[in-house]
C-alpha cells in the first residue's frame, strides 16, 4: 500500500510517498529557514501563507518523484497535531482537498509520534515498546509506547522546549537562525566548564520534566549582567561565544540525557528511541550513546536527515490504516504544544 503523507506543523512545508512495509518512494521538505532568519525564530504568519503557496508544488513534486500519480495511492495521511493554527490548517485542508477529490481515505499523524517512529523507518526493527523521547524547537517529552497507537505522555517541558532554548541563546550570541546547528559548531571550540548554568530538577529523582526558561535566563546574565542589553553591542570574542555556547549546551545536555535514564528507570522499559531537531545535536548523541551502555539501555536515535521536520516520519499512518483508524472530513487540527 502506498501513503502520500504531508506535513506542516510548524516552518517546514514537507510531503512523502511511503509504502506501508516503511520504503520511502520520494520525500520533499522545503524549509522556511530563510523566511524566519531576520525574526531568530517562527514567525506563525509568515509560516502559514508560506505553506500557502508551497503545499501543491510540494505534494505535486512528492508524486512525481516516486512516479505515481494520485490515483495510485491508497491513503493520504497529514499531521493534525500538535502545532501551529495556520500552518497545521494549510496541510489538513490540502489533505481532505484531495481526499474530496479522489474519494481516498484520510488518516491523522500525531507529529511527535511520528517524531518517535522515525528510529522505526531508519532501523527496520521493531521499537515498541520504548521510552520515545522527542526533543525539538517546540518540544521535550517523554511518551510510554506500546505500539505506533498507543503512546502515553509521561512528562516534557514545563517551559521553553530544548530547540526553543537553543534558538534564543543564538540570537543573544549573535549566531544565526536555527540556533542549535549554530550553537553546536560554535561549542566545538569552547569550554563546557567556562560557565557553570544551571540544571534544572536534574537532581529531582521522581519529576520528569525539564524547565529551560530559567537556563535562558542564567545565560542573558552571564554575558550581558541585569537591566535591559542590547544584545547587538555586546562585542564578545569569538571564544567566549564558544564557551557560553559550550557551556550551555552542556547544561541543556546533562538535563536531556539525566532525564532520558530517568525515564527508562521509572518505566522499566529497555529502548530509548529519539526523534526531533536537536537529536541531531552531535554531544547529545555522543553522550545518550554513553549513558545507555552504561546503564545496559538500547538506544535509537532517528538519522540526521530525519530528526528536524519531514513527512517520511508520518510513515507512522500506515500502522493506523492497517489498524482500520481512518478519519471523516471533520477531523479537526489540535494546536499548541502536547496532544
Ligand atoms: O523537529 P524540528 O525541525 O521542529 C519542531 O518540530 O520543532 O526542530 C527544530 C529545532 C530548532 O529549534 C533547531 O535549533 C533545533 O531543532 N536543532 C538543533 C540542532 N539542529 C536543529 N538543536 C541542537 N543541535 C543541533 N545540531
Ligand atoms: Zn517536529
Amino acid at each position: 500500500m502506498k501513503l502520500l503523507t504531508i506535513e506542516t506543523t510548524c516552518d517546514e512545508t514537507a510531503a512523502a510517498v511511503v509504502t506501508d512495509d516503511l520504503q520511502i518512494l520520494s520525500s520533499i521538505v522545503a524549509s522556511q529557514e530563510s523566511l524566519h532568519e531576520q525574526f531568530s525564530g517562527v514567525v506563525p504568519e509568515i509560516a502559514a501563507r508560506a505553506h500557502v503557496e508551497r503545499i501543491l508544488p510540494v505534494v505535486d513534486q512528492a508524486i512525481q518523484r516516486a512516479d505515481l500519480t494520485l490515483d495510485d495511492l491508497d491513503a493520504i495521511a497529514v499531521a493534525h497535531t500538535p502545532g501551529l493554527s495556520g500552518s497545521l490548517l494549510v496541510g489538513l485542508v490540502a489533505a481532505k482537498a484531495i481526499c474530496v477529490a479522489t474519494g481516498k481515505p484520510l488518516i491523522a499523524i500525531n507529529h511527535l509520534h511520528a517524531h518517535v517512529f522515525a528510529c522505526r523507518i531508519a532501523s527496520g526493527k521493531e521499537i515498541f515498546p520504548c521510552v520515545g523521547f522527542v526533543v525539538s524547537g517546540g518540544h521535550s517529552n517523554f511518551f510510554h509506547c506500546t505500539g505506533a497507537t498507543e503512546f502515553k505522555h509521561l512528562g516534557g517541558t514545563i517551559d521553553d522546549a530544548a530547540g526553543e532554548a537553543f534558538d534564543k541563546v543564538a540570537s543573544m550570541l549573535g549566531l544565526p537562525y536555527p540556533g542549535g546547528p549554530a550553537i553546536s559548531r560554535a561549542a566545538l571550540k569552547g569550554d563546557p566548564k567556562a560557565f557553570s548554568f544551571p540544571r534544572p530538577f536534574l537532581r529531582d529523582k521522581e519529576r520528569l520534566e525539564f524547565s529551560f526558561s530559567g537556563l535562558k535566563t542564567a545565560v542573558r546574565y552571564a554575558i550581558a549582567g541585569v537591566g535591559k542589553p542590547d544584545f547587538s553591542k555586546l562585542n564578545l570574542s569569538e571564544q567566549q561565544v564558544a564557551d557560553v555556547a559550550a557551556s550551555f549546551q552542556e547544561a541543556v545536555v546533562d538535563c536531556l540525557v539525566g532525564k532520558a535514564m530517568l525515564a527508562l528507570q521509572k518505566t522499566g522499559l529497555e529502548l530509548l528511541c529519539v526523534g526531533g531537531g536537536v537529536a541531531a545535536n552531535k554531544r547529545l548523541r555522543q553522550r545518550l550513546q554513553e549513558s545507555t551502555q552504561e546503564h545496559g539501555y538500547e538506544l535509537q536515535i532517528a538519522p540526521f536527515e530525519l530528526c528536524t521536520d519531514n513527512a517520511v516520519m508520518g510513515a507512522i499512518a500506515s500502522e493506523r490504516l492497517q489498524a482500520g483508524m481512518l478519519e471523516d472530513l471533520s477531523l479537526d487540527i489540535i494546536p499548541g504544544l502536547i496532544r
